[in-house]
């Protein structure tokens, strides 16, 4: 535990060129936002947004009145970030809430989207966890409680990694190394949390990327049950 502290604090202004992004991880994150069908002005939920990679695709699908709620434990990932809310001039669209994603009241997530949208119920129409879920330990209350914030009919998506496939199977110990210093459960496959869960397995769409390391799922999920 106190590694991953580590990890997401002192590596944080480091994160977006050691990750990998580019030439890897990127393409994950593409795959999972053209999965989710947004549509302008949804209210998205980014859990473990880390230094908030995904903001600006999130933004881009979601139109001027699209909005998006990071949450993120560590401070440090947070603080960048804050700064690239700052630079891009996001700020009326984009809030971050630092909370340990097993212990997230969705009460906070719902209060701050009602606060951005200026009314509502604050529940978000969607929710997307890219390379978080295998790093929280705890990801079954972390996945029950970020589903808590979503309205009914929601979609969701998890972007996570696995061993490569096939001919990959050759970078698997790059994959496995990767995962390692990052912290995350190479073995844990989270979407089969979003598998189990969908309303209509008729909803699920799954893609992979580099090989098959890279797996984004996308279903509709009930979403807004109380805690
Ligand atoms: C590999 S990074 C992914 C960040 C981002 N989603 C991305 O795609 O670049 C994992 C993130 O999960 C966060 N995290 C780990 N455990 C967490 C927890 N229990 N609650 C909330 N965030 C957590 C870390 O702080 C880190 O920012």
């Amino acid at each position: 535990m106190a590694a991953l502290m580590r990890r997401y604090g002192v590596g944080a202004r480091w994160y977006d060129v050691l990750s990998g992004e580019r030439p890897v991880y990127r393409a994950g994150r593409l795959a999972g936002i053209s999965l989710l069908d947004l549509s302008p002005g949804d209210a998205v939920v980014d859990l473990g947004c880390g230094t908030g990679l995904n903001f600006a695709l999130l933004l881009d699908a979601t139109g001027p009145s699209g909005v998006v709620i990071g949450i993120d434990r560590s401070a440090e990932m947070l603080a960048v970030a804050q700064r690239r809310i700052d630079r891009e001039g996001w700020g009326d669209r984009v809030r971050l809430i630092r909370a340990d994603a097993a212990e997230l009241q969705p009460e906070a997530v719902t209060r701050t989207v009602t606060e951005l949208r200026g009314g509502g119920d604050g529940r978000a129409d969607a929710l997307l966890a890219t390379y978080s879920l295998s790093v929280i330990t705890e990801r079954e209350e972390a996945w029950r409680r970020a589903r808590a914030c979503l309205r009914p009919g929601a979609q969701a998506c998890i972007v996570d990694m696995q061993p490569p496939r096939g001919f990959w199977r050759v970078l698997s110990p790059l994959a496995r190394l990767a995962c390692a210093t990052g912290g995350a459960d190479i073995s844990a496959r989270p979407w089969r949390m979003l598998e189990r869960d969908a309303v209509d397995p008729a909803s699920v769409r799954r893609v992979e990327r580099k090989g098959g390391h890279i797996v984004a799922v996308v279903a509709t999920v009930d979403g807004g049950s109380p805690l």
